[in-house]
């Protein structure tokens, strides 16, 4: 792999924004996670790239960190569509994900569809798909645009739904499962949105995008991405 050949390595900065569990998260100040590890062993798997160290950004700077240069890959829960691919360039996906709708374990509001959150206060983060599907609610006319709050990072909104400052949070499901776990959140219901996850590469940074392709697959075949699946997600 990298760089034996005798060839020159590229070293490549990748960006993510923790607060994102078990994809990724600070524990005891350290930067882990299923796409920190995910994406170390395809860059291992990468021929001419090492991985250079990992910038945090918030979420909705991701892709604006990536388009300047300040980073080349982007590993974040990403989910691939045709907004972004607009401006950006994604790999294979490596993760499936739905949307869930998070609410207090003390079961004091019991959503069972979206037209249900009407008259109460939703959050998601800012700039995800979560937050897509919160507009849209409030375009549609089923959230007042004043109860929809925006946040940096799920881990902020966890803590606002806990103690009573909204009311549900739109997330990505895996993330609402790992926080239900360890909070007292739990899922009111899911909705179906099929997205699947995508490294990020700037647009034309076509050498590095195949690698990287050819990293997951490498990765697949070996079993270490089934490995890190069973190590994040439990078995
Ligand atoms: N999958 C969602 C999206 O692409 C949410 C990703 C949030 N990721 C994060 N690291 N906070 O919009």
């Amino acid at each position: 792999s990298g760089g034996e050949s005798g060839g020159d390595v590229t070293t490549i900065t990748p960006g993510t924004a923790p607060g994102f569990p078990p994809f990724e998260m600070k524990e005891s100040g350290e930067l882990v996670g299923f796409d920190i590890d995910l994406l170390a062993a395809v860059v291992a798997e990468a021929d001419g790239y090492e991985l250079g160290s990992w910038q945090e950004y918030s979420f909705d700077s991701l892709i604006p960190a990536l388009t300047s240069d300040k980073i080349d890959v982007v590993a974040a829960g990403m989910s691939i569509n045709d907004d972004r691919d607009e401006t950006i360039d994604f790999t294979d996906p490596y993760y499936n994900a739905d949307q869930a709708i998070l609410v207090r374990e003390s079961g004091d509001f019991s959503p069972a569809e979206l037209a249900d959150l009407s008259g109460h206060k939703v959050g998601s983060q800012s700039g995800t798909t979560g937050e897509t599907v919160s507009k849209n609610l409030v375009e549609e006319g089923t959230l007042k645009e004043s109860s929809y709050n925006s946040y940096d990072s799920y881990v902020f909104a966890v803590q606002d739904l806990e103690n009573g400052n909204i009311d549900a949070i739109i997330l990505d499901l895996p993330v609402a499962q790992t926080f239900a776990d360890q909070r007292p959140v739990s899922i009111a219901f899911t909705y179906e949105t099929g997205e699947r996850y995508g490294f990020g590469v700037r647009e034309g940074d076509d050498d590095l995008q195949s690698a990287l392709n050819e990293g997951l697959a490498a990765v697949r075949d070996s079993g270490q991405y089934e490995e890190l699946r069973n190590e994040w997600f439990g078995g």
